[in-house]
């Protein structure tokens, strides 16, 4: 007899998240792409995880340059702007050539585009998870750029109507709507 599944994917589903470009340079090469799955681990030192899939470019880049940033994107991004970040992959164009953004004190390029806040850290641990890494870097410089709310990973879902590609770790939330 087939044993019914414990699991109850809508579970997972209620879990918040916000919304962020992560972003990192290796050799010349700019790029960055969206995640939400963005988290502070500890306060002191100040330390962020960020979970990417293997399959992106940012994932290659960041294994090799060990530092990122992270830009916490404000409510009013245009789904245009999303779609440049965390649809299409820095193989196939240069996401860098069409918004503004600046050198970090440590290096990495920060998006500056529907940006309230940025976090630049250097990578202290990288963990493999199936499909996806999941980096810890300690935060080496930080800075707020204007006063606004940050997007949620719920309101670009439900109000905004947008999906996740297959490359999120969330990617199974599209089927709740
Ligand atoms: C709403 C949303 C959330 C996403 N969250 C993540 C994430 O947390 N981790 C991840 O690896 N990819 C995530 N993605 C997918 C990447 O942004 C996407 O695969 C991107 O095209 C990778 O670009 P790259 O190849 O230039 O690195 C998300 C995409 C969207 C639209």
């Amino acid at each position: 007899m087939e044993m019914e599944s414990e699991i109850d994917v809508k579970a997972l589903f209620n879990l918040t998240y916000g919304m962020y470009i992560i972003s990192t340079e290796w050799e010349g090469k700019k790029n960055g792409q969206i995640a939400n799955s963005v988290m502070q681990v500890t306060a002191t030192p100040n330390t962020v995880a960020v979970c990417l899939n293997k399959d992106n470019l940012t994932w290659e880049l960041l294994r090799n340059s060990g530092k990122f940033t992270v830009t916490v994107l404000e409510e009013e991004v245009p789904m245009t702007f999303i779609g440049n970040f965390g649809f299409k992959s820095g193989r196939d164009i240069d996401k860098f050539a069409s918004c503004a953004w600046k050198s970090a004190p440590g290096g990495t390029p920060v998006v500056l585009d529907y940006a309230l806040s940025w976090i630049e850290a250097k990578v202290f641990n990288r963990v493999d998870v199936y499909t996806h890494s999941v980096f810890f870097g300690e935060v080496v410089a930080s800075s707020c750029l204007k006063q606004g709310c940050p997007l949620t990973y719920a309101n670009y879902h439900l109000v905004k109507k947008g999906k996740s590609p297959k490359s999120a770790p969330t990617y199974n939330l599209n089927a709740v709507k």
